[in-house]
């Protein structure tokens, strides 16, 4: 079965010491769930993180990594790097990095690839545009998007894919994809792997919804059938918001 996810992208946020307190705040207030819990703490953080949280259950992933294993690539980090401190869970392909640091579904398939390879998992993240949803395009561009990264993937390489979808309207902005527009979008996900590899593969995957979940709406978006947690930006900043998301798995 599916595992339940809540996972926090911290993106560029929080120094060493707000780190610090944030994750012991989190660790202290954690309650009991069946639910994978995850951060996302920047990258000069996450050795810090892992070791703070050794006795948690809460995981560290990584935001980002590069597709090749080493070499001229200033500013990048490998997978190895990543396992090597441990962190085996990456979030690939996120609609900031595709936004403003022009990772296209090409160079997004390459890192699905490389990470897999490693042995990280990969949290792959994709969702339409604003303009995309008022011309009714979102479906076949959600659908291109994962054939474009994922398709391509052997069946058995995706018992290390988690999927995340984030319309980028809702990234933000504080206005959610209602629970319907969703469960909606999910089971359209799921219905797309199916006929790509087979059911049972499809509702082994677990799907995340990602865009401006709060306390208020997370219970609700969490009780669709098809959405199995969120990846949570703004509110993962603030242990008592991050953990009523926790709760409401
Ligand atoms: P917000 O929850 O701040 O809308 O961010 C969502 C997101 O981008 C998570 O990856």
């Amino acid at each position: 079965m599916r595992s339940k996810i809540v996972a926090g992208n911290w993106k560029m946020n929080k120094t060493l010491e707000q780190t610090e307190t944030l994750l012991a705040e989190l660790s202290a207030k954690l309650p009991d769930t069946d639910a994978e819990v995850m951060v996302s703490p920047t990258y000069v953080n996450l050795t810090g993180a892992v070791r703070s949280l050794e006795s948690s259950k809460i995981e560290v992933i990584a935001q980002n990594m590069h597709f090749a294993e080493s070499g001229a690539y200033t500013g990048e980090i490998s997978a190895e790097m990543l396992l090597n401190i441990g962190v085996d869970t990456a979030i690939i392909g996120h609609s900031e990095r595709r936004a403003y640091f022009g990772e296209t579904d090409e160079i997004l398939a390459k890192k699905v690839v490389a990470a897999l390879a490693k042995g990280i998992r990969v949290m792959f993240c994709f969702g339409e545009e604003l303009e995309d949803r008022q011309s009714g395009k979102h479906f076949k561009l959600v659908e291109s998007q994962l054939r474009n990264a994922l398709f391509s993937l052997d069946a058995s390489a995706w018992s290390k894919i988690i999927l995340a979808y984030e319309p980028v309207w809702a990234i933000g902005t504080g206005e959610t994809a209602s629970p319907e527009q969703a469960q909606e979008m999910h089971a359209f996900i799921r219905k797309t792997i199916g006929e790509a590899y087979n059911t049972a593969l499809a509702n082994g995957v677990s799907i995340l919804y990602g865009g401006s979940v709060k306390p208020a709406n997370a219970e609700e978006i969490f009780s669709k059938p098809d959405v199995d947690g969120g990846l949570i930006g703004g509110a993962s900043l603030v242990a008592d918001d991050f953990v009523a998301i926790i709760k409401a798995i």
